[in-house]
């Protein structure tokens, strides 16, 4: 495939205002989410649960594209159809996960490293045989007295940039995540230094590897105070402090940025993004859009709890979501559209 395709696959997927949904919840984590709800945790529910979403009626409307994971593309709806073809046909571009999670990193304690390089040119090209058209790898970065590490963020960012060299190789736009996580009692200010360091170190990676910009997405957290600072700031001041990192350390070149959502309340995450569209959209060089996870699904699963009954109801709170996240792209969510 041509730079030229994945490129346009990039714009695609940030264009206008819709964004990414991650449903790509690895086995553990998906089954974490159930157990807390009570529902099975098997094969078969999670199928279930990712096909009531795929085929939810009219959220192609506000997503561009869906992450799935390995277990998902393996599988086919109800209907019979695998699922990267049931995401095409609903008109959205099928995206793959396709690190194999974040493990403890030997030498640094309290730190982790994402793995997953080995074996992963053989496996890019069975996805894009399978119908992806995008990848994701997560690096996580833990904030804490003496962390992150020099060395954490430099393995993790090669292996990033690494990562998406071979995507591109294989035709498939590059979905890069770098997570600063949300945990503990940072303050913003510390957590926008983190981040600057964190992204200026991946996007020297991604020059290294020779990755073109063009053709990748930046998924990366907001600049947010850790969750159990004292001081937590407004929507504006998150919104600023976000922004202003990012214009620092994102080259012009990256069509998108696609938040993820780190554990915030969805209500939140709406609010926050759209605040970064309302105040900077008119002078930002890449779109701010969203790949949210828990943002999006969070309240649906809530709602279908695992029963057949529940489904309709939990299709339309999973697509309410992702209509305000899609408002908040053109800045122009607010409260009023919950409960609406
Ligand atoms: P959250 O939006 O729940 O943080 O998930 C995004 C994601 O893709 C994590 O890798």
């Amino acid at each position: 495939m041509s730079t030229q395709a994945f490129t346009e696959t990039a714009r695609a997927l940030v264009a206008g205002s819709r964004g990414l949904l991650a449903m790509d919840e690895s086995n553990p984590t998906c089954n974490a989410r159930f157990a807390a709800l009570g529902i099975p945790q098997t094969e078969d529910a999670r199928r279930t649960y990712r096909d009531w979403i795929v085929s939810a009626p009219g959220l192609s409307e506000y997503i561009s594209g869906a992450i799935l994971y390995d277990e998902t593309i393996r599988q086919r709806t109800r209907a019979g159809a695998p699922f990267a073809r049931a995401v095409a046909d609903a008109g959205m571009i099928p995206g793959i996960k396709v690190d194999t999670g974040a493990k403890s990193m030997a030498g640094h304690p309290g730190e982790m490293i994402t793995e997953g390089l080995d074996g992963l040119r053989d496996r890019l090209a069975e996805y894009a045989r399978m119908g992806a058209r995008f990848a994701k790898w997560r690096a996580v970065i833990t904030v804490g007295a003496d962390i992150p590490s020099r060395g954490c963020i430099a393995a993790n960012m090669q292996a990033l940039a690494r990562y998406a060299a071979l995507c591109q190789e294989a035709g498939l736009v590059a979905v890069v995540e770098p997570e600063v996580l949300m945990d503990g009692a940072h303050t913003l200010e510390r957590c926008s230094g983190v981040t600057e360091d964190v992204l200026r170190a991946l996007f020297g990676q991604l020059y290294t590897q020779r990755v073109a910009l063009e053709g990748l997405l930046l998924k990366p957290s907001m600049v947010l105070p850790g969750s159990t600072c004292p001081r937590q700031e407004s929507v504006d001041e998150v919104a600023d402090a976000t922004v202003k990192c990012l214009l620092r350390a994102v080259p012009a070149a990256v069509p998108g940025i696609a938040f993820l959502s780190g554990g915030q309340a969805g209500e939140l995450a709406s609010a926050r993004l759209n605040a970064m569209n309302a105040r900077f959209k008119a002078r930002l060089p890449w779109a701010l859009a969203f790949s949210f996870a828990r943002a999006i699904q969070q309240p649906a699963l809530e709602i279908w709890k695992g029963e057949q009954a529940h489904v309709g109801a939990a299709q339309r709170a999973l697509c309410h979501r992702a209509r305000c996240n899609s408002a908040a792209r053109r800045g122009e969510y607010g409260s009023a559209m919950e409960g609406a």
